[in-house]
């Protein structure tokens, strides 16, 4: 009976993948928020070094993992892939079911597959600073871990709500060097706008996107640095579903179903493009799920429309599900997951049928996390509790049909700094939020009017 499929450090990707090579029809375009153009590379300058910009733009299969960035990958990668037997037995599935185990970074999260290549290709192009934006408070650690070890200057903007709610991801933030800025903050004209409108606003990933962009746009040598959503973020994720595709044929099973949670979508697209990307290439097809919040129903209830990536309007305008860039989510727990938008390359690959999407409440899914930690040992991310949840819908699925399907999912961080939201939950303190149509049409009412 074996729990852990492990490999060993060669075995590591040596190219990420880029699924818009397998795609039946290509990505539509990004545009210029000014002139509704499509943007150029040179549009991009500001923000991206031009090597970051020739991976948001390239239709190439497979992009080459710099070798300081395996280098540093080697740390914690290849990440375990793991048998849940504990899980199986106390729901009395006869499926099987597989997590890839994305906490062991020094992040405790997928983040940092993503941030080490941004840092090393901006400090190639001679950058010294980065900005940034955090929610849960991983991304900004991964960020700050990044610039530590390129010697970078970091600073973090980190939703309010999530900064009150989580002091110890500042204080690793801090540890590593970074500058970590309750967003709304003082630091940024749109900040000081926010915060003279609403003193205390609690913050969103849409603000705190739009004040780190500022501050990069007014300084030629600082640039940003997004943790998801974008292109060659998913891009680098890939290395997730890459290293699982090499564990599951030694555990000598292909999923049947795969389950990933989405924010801005970038773990997701990491464990579910390359298995996506072999079935277009004719392949064995796996059933693919996405599971998002129902506080933040961007696949499930959003609108697939041209839109803006942060709430000021100064990102160009990508066609996504949407629920507006002014949408505000509640501070529920999960804050990773409270973005606006998704990955363009998600919302995409939705439209054309290739996955299915699903919203479960916070409280459903903290419920499933605790039953995981019981019986797994490793305490989820409230996150990552959102696949723990589905992949645990999926296995009774089967025990009701008397089907052994295997479901694979992705696990992707570990809940040790979110401990107050499982205190929270324990105590009964946790509400669940839905919306009614009305609420989401006026979230929507303020989208740019873009002819497509
Ligand atoms: C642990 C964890 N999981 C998931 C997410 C959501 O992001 P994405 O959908 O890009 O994976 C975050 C974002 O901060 C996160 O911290």
């Amino acid at each position: 009976m074996q729990t852990k499929f492990l490999l060993d450090e060669n075995q590591m990707p040596k190219y990420w993948y880029n699924l818009q090579a397998d795609l039946p029809k290509p990505l539509p375009p990004v545009l210029h928020p000014g002139t509704h153009q499509p943007v150029t590379a040179d549009d991009m300058e500001p923000l991206f070094p031009r090597a970051l910009i020739e991976q948001e733009m390239t239709t190439e299969r497979e992009v080459e993992i710099p070798g300081p960035v395996r280098d540093v990958y080697r740390l914690w990668r290849p990440a375990p892939l793991y048998r849940a037997h504990g899980l199986e037995k106390a729901l009395g599935t006869p499926a099987k079911i597989f997590y890839k185990y994305e906490g062991v970074s020094p992040a405790g999260s997928h983040k940092p597959n993503s941030a080490i290549p941004q840092a090393f290709y901006n400090r190639e192009a001679g950058i010294r600073t980065l900005t940034t934006e955090t929610g849960a408070g991983q991304w900004g650690t991964s960020l700050s871990f990044a610039g530590s070890l390129f010697d970078m200057d970091v600073t973090v903007f980190q939703v309010k709500v999530s900064y009150d709610q989580k002091p110890y991801r500042r204080a690793v933030m801090e540890t590593y060097g970074a500058n970590c800025v309750a967003s709304p903050s003082n630091l940024t004209e749109f900040g000081r706008k926010v915060l003279a409108e609403t003193p205390d606003h609690t913050g969103s990933l849409g603000i705190a996107i739009s004040e780190a962009v500022e501050l990069a746009v007014k300084d030629p040598n600082t640039k940003y640095a997004l943790g998801s959503v974008l292109n060659h973020v998913l891009l680098h994720q890939s290395v997730i579903g890459l290293e699982s595709m090499q564990q599951m044929e030694m555990a000598d099973c292909w999923p049947d179903v795969i389950v990933g949670c989405t924010g801005g979508g970038s773990n997701f697209a990491g464990m579910a493009f390359p298995f996506m990307g072999h079935a277009l290439r004719g392949g064995e097809k796996s059933r693919i799920v996405a599971v998002e919040p129902s506080a933040c129903p961007t696949l499930t209830r959003g609108k697939y429309a041209y839109d803006y990536g942060d709430t000021a309007q100064m990102t160009p305008m990508t066609k996504m599900h949407t629920l507006g860039s002014g949408f505000t989510p509640p501070g529920f727990h999960a804050g990773g997951l409270r973005y606006h938008g998704m990955a363009p390359l998600v919302s995409h690959a939705k439209e054309l049928g290739l996955f299915d999407a699903v919203a479960y409440t916070q409280r459903q899914c903290f419920e499933a996390g605790v039953l995981f930690a019981r019986h797994e040992g490793i305490v989820p991310a409230p996150e990552a509790n959102h696949a723990v949840k589905g992949a645990i819908e999926e296995a009774l699925r089967c025990k009701r049909e008397g089907k052994e399907e295997v479901i694979l999912f992705n696990l992707c961080g570990h809940g040790h700094f979110d401990m107050a939201a499982y205190t929270s939950y324990f105590a009964g303190d946790l509400s669940d939020h839905e919306y009614d149509d009305q609420e989401l049409a006026m979230a929507l009412s303020g989208l740019p009017s873009v002819k497509s």
